[in-house]
């Protein structure tokens, strides 16, 4: 029954959420789009946007909505993790702008994520990274009330550089349009 390695394999995380990210995260808006949701899903009513070099070197977006405990950031670069679905006839009434728990791994996968977070009403932050798939553990840390997502270096783990190997001038108006 039983044959030699057979040709097919699963792939290691990492590179299931490289492929997700190249999917999800075409250009630096695609990172601004799936962050300012998290905010708007979080009742966030003040969100600021900082970019440089037109998001791929610096996409900071920071909130004021319910943030993260410590547990919820163990899992917030898990992929196939979120708070907005249990389980499948949740999609019926869906009322959040993400549920696939997948924004946030695919980015880290292919940046350099830290997020920060406090929950509201808690006396301490806390803040995770995740370098290119490299998950940090989480360690308490000031922050202000909200959550705040700086994604640093896009697409630095993507293989030839992903799109910033494409004309910045580009990704800067595709923030804009
Ligand atoms: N700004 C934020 N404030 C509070 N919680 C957040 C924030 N961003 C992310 N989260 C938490 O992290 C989880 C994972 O976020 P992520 O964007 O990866 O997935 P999602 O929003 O659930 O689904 P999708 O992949 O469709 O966006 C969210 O379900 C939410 O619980
Ligand atoms: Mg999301």
């Amino acid at each position: 029954m039983s044959s030699a390695a057979g040709r097919i394999e699963v792939l290691p995380e990492l590179v299931k959420n490289q492929i997700a990210a190249g999917e999800v995260i075409e250009r630096p808006a695609s990172a601004v789009k799936e962050l300012l949701e998290n905010a708007l899903d979080a009742g966030a009513r003040h969100v600021e946007v900082d970019l440089a070099l037109g998001g791929v070197s610096l996409v900071r977006v920071r909130d004021d909505g319910i943030g993260m405990g410590a547990r919820d950031l163990e899992l917030a670069f898990a992929s196939h993790a979120t708070s907005k679905l249990r389980e499948v006839s949740d999609l019926d009434h869906i009322a959040t702008l993400g549920f696939r728990g997948e924004a946030l791994a695919s980015i880290g996968a292919v940046a350099r994520v830290r997020i920060l977070s406090r929950e509201r009403g808690a006396a301490f932050g806390a803040e995770v990274r995740d370098e290119g798939g490299a998950i940090s553990p989480v360690r308490e840390a000031g922050s202000a009330e909200g959550t705040t997502v700086e994604v640093r270096d896009l697409f630095f783990n993507t293989p030839h550089g992903g799109a910033s190997s494409s004309p910045r001038p580009r990704s800067w108006a595709a923030v804009w349009t």
